[in-house]
């Protein structure tokens, strides 16, 4: 069997050294945590429609000319994604006041902003991803003035294009998280692309009519109905078929690539 060197294994993804130079395979695992690690659990068959709703929305925003890591699915649970040097920032956009930003400025769930507002967090498990502003983020060297610019553009026109899509299906994008990298060409020349990935593990989707949640919220606040919530936004943008079986169980098992 072709063991393919392990490059990096995060909460919810494990990436692997690509095909070629500059690629690694992403794969999507079932574990989902809440709250910088304290609440662990398996949402079964997460990793497969994370892959297919990922593909999707990275798919859709490379066609609106937004510079994205992903190249391909590969499997059920792998894409092969450009290796990008990962900026180490979550940027957040919110719409309606939810989660972190209800507690913290005490402002009910469900509340509609004046305008989306974008923040920034550290990457850090160790501090828990405390929220930072861009005078951490230039002074500390994570990102240069320019390097936000861009990532504060991208992040607003895929607010802006992920708004109108997931309303065309009855969704409400309530707030989400990106994670930009920089991406060399051979004359050395740098461009900030999208990374990661856009699931309901990293938004807030609600529906429309009766504001359900189809989220991981469903899993942090023990809603129960997880895996049909992220089954039901898979359908609802058409990656899968209706009576697809049910056989999305993580094995453990790394699939190699076609
Ligand atoms: P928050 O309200 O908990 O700060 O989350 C804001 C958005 O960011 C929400 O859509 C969930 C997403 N998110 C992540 O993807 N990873 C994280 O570690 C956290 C805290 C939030």
């Amino acid at each position: 069997m072709n063991r393919r060197r392990r490059i990096y294994e995060g909460k919810a993804k494990i990436l692997f050294e690509g095909p070629e130079p500059g690629t690694l395979v992403q794969y999507f695992k079932d574990d989902a945590t809440a709250f910088n690690n304290q609440k662990k659990g398996v949402i079964s068959g997460k990793g497969v429609l994370n892959n297919r709703i990922s593909e999707y929305l990275m798919t859709r925003l490379a066609e609106m000319g937004i510079p994205t890591h992903f190249i391909r699915r590969v499997n059920m649970r792998e894409q092969l994604i450009y290796e990008a040097e990962i900026i180490p920032i979550e940027v957040v956009v919110r719409n309606i006041a939810a989660g972190s930003f209800s507690r913290r400025f005490g402002i009910a769930e469900g509340t509609p902003l004046p305008r989306s507002i974008v923040e920034y967090y550290y990457k850090s498990d160790e501090l828990g991803d405390p929220m930072i502003t861009e005078e951490h983020i230039t002074a500390f060297g994570w990102a240069t003035p320019q390097d936000l610019d861009d990532m504060m553009s991208l992040a607003l026109r895929v607010n802006d294009y992920l708004s109108g899509l997931f309303l065309g299906i009855g969704l409400r994008l309530v707030d989400f998280k990106l994670e930009f990298g920089r991406l060399y060409n051979e004359h050395g020349d740098m461009r900030i692309i999208l990374a990661d990935e856009i699931s309901p593990d990293s938004a807030r989707l609600w529906d429309v009519e009766t504001s359900e949640k189809f989220d991981k919220d469903r899993f942090r606040q023990d809603l129960g109905n997880v895996e049909n919530a992220y089954r039901e936004v898979a359908r609802r943008l058409g990656v899968l078929q209706e009576n697809e079986p049910a056989n999305l169980r993580n094995t453990g098992a790394v699939a190699t690539p076609a």
